[in-house]
């Protein structure tokens, strides 16, 4: 007896242990960017690191965004490493994570200075064995993902920043012919496949935009398949060029389609809130160029994570470049994207939705768990919760939700019945599930 009632009291107490955690609650009140794009005839990207594409991660990644860029798993130093040996783990995972979420994927890059193998930059190549080399590759490549890419950077950053050609391996073994040769190389690969030539420091009207407005003139004049211009916007706070909405539509009136492929924000660091309402901004006016122009389709961010970034690594002292912080909560600037796309959610300036996750009863094989959400000062249509467990729990049954568990990652969605959490109340569901050892409570995420 004495017994029993010792596990009695344990078993409360852990029933009492629920650990209450403030989610990105803004956010999954939110209509999604991709949403938000598709009502105004915009493809929302982001680029992607394949590795990342599980957890709040991969969550955020497969919601949010309707294209996916690989950051830079299709790089041909990724994708060649040796000479005729080929890895194209990162490339496909990224492409069957793009399918199984509905995405695009832009592919990028054929054909660039930078991210080359070592072996082919450091060869000695004749103009004819570069021909040939780069012409196996674009067929290798666009070949291995036709039908599966629905935009290819063919070239990237040909131009310098005066207007002139970059001399790159490319230019100075082929003349400035390797850019249409690359396009009709990579058009006979896949003919279903929007073509780019993309740069940066292009966003706004000036000499090296103007350069790549010439350019895409001859290649249409020639009829070179030329099908789109990628506009980097690697982009400085408070920097938007004024004429970015003009310069998109004269790209527009030639008869090209027009892509925002790397657009991020950066800062001098710390961030404070001053900087990030501008930034907001900054990310609403880049954006609301695009939607100005039928003809720009993709407005892709370069990492939608400050965590995810490569600015703080390549720009020392400067940071905090993209809509989402380092816990994958949405930033100001993730509200001038939705705000300038006609959402008109603004982060709740007070409350929030919070799941909380809690131990009914335990025994020496199995538990009893339960989840609620609760909503204060706003209000959900869906949810859903995600955790990870720490110690092999397993969940074995769930009630009124749809749980899902791969590995330690448990992902919880609410039942068509119960979606609907209004303002002040709250929903609940429950599991059964194994354990072993110990039975730690996991920290949840509301997205
Ligand atoms: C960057 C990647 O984000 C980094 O991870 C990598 O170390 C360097 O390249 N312009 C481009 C992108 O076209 O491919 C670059 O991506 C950023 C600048």
């Amino acid at each position: 007896m004495r017994s029993l009632r010792t596990g009695l009291s344990l078993t409360s107490l852990v029933a009492g242990l629920a650990l209450l955690l403030t989610a990105p609650a803004a956010h999954a009140a939110d209509t999604p960017l991709r949403d938000l794009g598709a009502a105004k005839g915009k493809v929302v990207g982001t680029a992607v690191t394949g590795s990342k594409l599980t957890g709040t991660y991969g969550d955020l990644a497969g919601a949010q965004f309707s294209s996916l860029t690989p950051g830079n798993a299709m790089k041909w130093e990724s994708v060649e490493p040796a000479q005729g040996s080929f890895n194209w783990a990162e490339a496909d995972q990224i492409v069957a994570f793009a399918q199984a979420h509905n995405q695009q994927v832009r592919g990028h890059t054929l054909v660039w200075h930078n991210q080359n193998p070592n072996w082919l930059t450091n060869g000695s190549w004749t103009p004819a064995q570069l021909t040939t080399l780069l012409q196996n590759h674009i067929g290798t490549e666009v070949g291995r993902y036709k039908g599966k890419i629905a935009a290819w950077d063919v070239v990237n950053e040909p131009f310098n920043e005066d207007g002139t050609y970059r001399p790159t391996l490319w230019y100075n073994g082929l003349g400035t012919d390797y850019i249409a040769k690359a396009l009709t190389w990579a058009r006979a690969a896949d003919p279903a496949a929007k073509l780019y030539v993309n740069d940066y420091n292009v966003e706004g009207v000036n000499a090296k935009s103007t350069a790549l407005y010439n350019l895409v003139r001859s290649l249409k004049e020639r009829g070179v398949p030329i099908d789109g211009v990628g506009l980097q916007a690697h982009l400085i706070l408070g920097q938007v060029p004024s004429t970015l909405q003009q310069n998109i539509q004269r790209f527009a009136d030639l008869g090209v389609d027009v892509a925002i492929t790397e657009l991020d924000i950066r800062m001098n660091l710390p961030s404070d809130s001053a900087k990030l309402a501008q930034q907001k901004a900054d990310y609403k006016a880049v954006t609301a160029a695009c939607v100005a122009v039928a003809r720009c389709v993709n407005l892709t961010v370069w990492g939608f994570a400050d965590s995810d970034s490569w600015v703080e690594s390549t720009f020392p002292g400067q940071g905090a470049a993209t809509p989402y912080d380092g816990n994958y909560a949405p930033k100001p600037a993730y509200y001038g994207i939705a705000e300038a796309l006609g959402g008109t959610s603004t982060p709740p300036p007070t409350g929030g939705c919070t799941a909380s996750y809690g131990v009914g009863s335990q025994w020496n094989t199995g538990f009893t768990g339960n989840v609620t959400i609760s909503c204060s000062g706003a209000s959900l249509s869906s949810w859903k919760v995600t955790w990870t467990y720490g110690a092999g729990q397993q969940i074995t049954q769930a009630w009124n939700a749809t749980c899902t568990q791969s590995g330690a990652a448990v992902s919880c969605a609410n039942a068509p019945y119960n979606g609907t959490v209004p303002d002040g109340g709250s929903v609940s569901f429950g599991f059964n599930a194994s354990w072993s050892g110990s039975n730690p409570v996991p920290t949840v995420t509301l997205g």
